[in-house]
């Protein structure tokens, strides 16, 4: 039986050379033995993931298009690179950010500039890690994992002391006045944590943060969202035993956390899944998890205002297309062995980003939106911090930090 057929498709193939080349093409994409592939070496197996319809998502989001964003000033260009998660000293100084080079500055004022405030690696060299803007660029990756990426930065307010999530060096702390850091938590039960990405710090000192991927690291973090994979987890430091432990496990690219103001639960995002979630820690809920909000494009960092209410920043936003590819993990599994380089698969496939940012209350509702359609000031932005009526923006992909005046809704001028 299985020869005959063997025979019938042999003959067709023979008759119709087209369809011979047509058969060898795809399984040479899908073997890709050559490795050309942009997913060439990787073990990469697309699947469903738990993302709600596009459809209800860009019909219910209250878009703003004043492109408000696009009024705020960047600064300290091509003086600070990749600066993901900004931080200020309980002195008030700052900001401090963490670079792609591996570094924690802080910025002294107009007179000192930037100076480098810790390391999370002694192997720390200028001559290796500090490529200046080439840090945000390919050039860094081959050193990213010995110089280091710190990704999430949270003072301790009690102590001085800084807790930072390095994607390669797991959770670390340095004193108030820097230097080296040292590690807290690189493995969870024997596991190494491969891709730490953010912290918080409950008020009992238990410090809770993400690991991303068991998968993939930072470098080959588009692999997280193209594969649909969720290995990621919530994990807990408890400083009094030294010890970490697995809060939440299965979760696709868990990224920002943030506790609330009354320490009752905290919000992580799944960037993959294009939402915000609330695990309780407080009340009948306690130990469960619930979606906050759906949002219209991939979520990275949330920081909490002085009101309690939580800062969002998103990469900008689902498409039409990337619907087909996420309902469809065949064709992702396809499309992307493509021996093309990812940049155009990626454009064609209809992932142009912009950038917008959302405040939210702990319910949910949205208070405010801010958008750069066009992208004319801010791309890729990976942080809000309010401080004192103005937004600090961190971005991951570019040098400099971006600012804007801002007042709460309720202030701001009807329109
Ligand atoms: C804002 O932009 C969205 C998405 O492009 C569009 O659907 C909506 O109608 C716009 N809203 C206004 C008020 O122009
Ligand atoms: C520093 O480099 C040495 C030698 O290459 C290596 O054995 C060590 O593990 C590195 N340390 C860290 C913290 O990466
Ligand atoms: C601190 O609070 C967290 C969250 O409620 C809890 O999981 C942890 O056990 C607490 N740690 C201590 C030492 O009480």
């Amino acid at each position: 039986m299985e020869k005959r057929i063997m025979q019938i498709r042999d003959g067709v193939l023979l008759q119709h050379p087209y369809i011979l080349v047509f058969v060898l093409v795809l399984s040479f994409m899908v073997m890709d033995p050559f490795e050309l592939s942009p997913v060439g070496g990787l073990d990469f197996s697309p699947v469903e993931n738990d993302i709600a319809p596009y459809k209800s998502v860009m019909e219910s989001w209250p878009w703003d298009n004043r492109s408000r964003l696009g009024l705020g000033n960047l600064e300290f260009k091509d003086e600070i690179f990749g600066p993901e998660s900004l931080e200020f000293d309980s002195l008030g100084r700052g900001p401090y950010a963490g670079l792609g080079d591996g570094r924690v500055v802080r910025w002294m004022g107009q007179e000192s500039g930037w100076e480098t405030f810790a390391l999370v690696s002694r192997n720390w060299s200028e001559k290796q890690c500090a490529q200046g803007v080439d840090s945000t660029t390919k050039k860094q990756w081959k050193m990213e994992s010995e110089c280091g990426r710190p990704l999430g930065l949270r003072f301790d307010t009690k102590s001085g002391d800084l807790y930072i999530a390095d994607a390669y060096y797991g959770l670390m702390v340095v004193g108030p006045s820097g230097g080296v850091a040292t590690p807290l938590a690189t493995h969870v039960d024997g596991d190494p944590i491969l891709f730490a990405n953010d912290l918080d710090i409950h008020e009992n000192g238990s410090i809770f943060f993400t690991d991303t991927s068991k998968r993939y690291n930072r470098v080959n973090h588009f692999f997280i969202l193209l594969e649909g994979e969720a290995t990621g987890r919530l994990l807990r430091y408890d400083p009094s035993t030294k010890t970490t432990h697995v809060v939440l496990e299965g979760l696709a690219f868990p990224n920002g956390v943030q506790l609330s103001k009354d320490q009752s639960f905290l919000l992580f995002t799944e960037t993959t899944n294009c939402r915000i979630m609330k695990y309780f820690l407080e009340g009948p809920k306690s130990g469960k998890t619930e979606l906050v909000v759906n949002l219209p494009g991939f979520p990275d960092n949330v920081r909490v205002n002085e009101r309690g209410e939580f800062w969002v920043a998103i990469d900008c936003c689902r498409t039409a297309a990337q619907e087909v590819f996420v309902r469809n993990p065949w064709l992702r599994s396809v499309y992307f062995r493509l021996p093309v380089p990812m940049r155009y698969l990626a454009r064609f496939a209809g992932m142009r980003m912009y950038t917008m940012i959302a405040l939210l209350n702990d319910k949910g509702d949205i208070l405010d939106v801010l958008d750069d359609k066009n992208g004319d000031v801010m791309k890729l932005v990976s942080e809000v911090r309010e401080v004192n009526g103005r937004l600090w923006i961190g971005t991951v992909a570019h040098n400099h930090i971006a600012t804007l005046p801002y007042e709460p809704p309720l202030l701001q001028q009807a329109y």
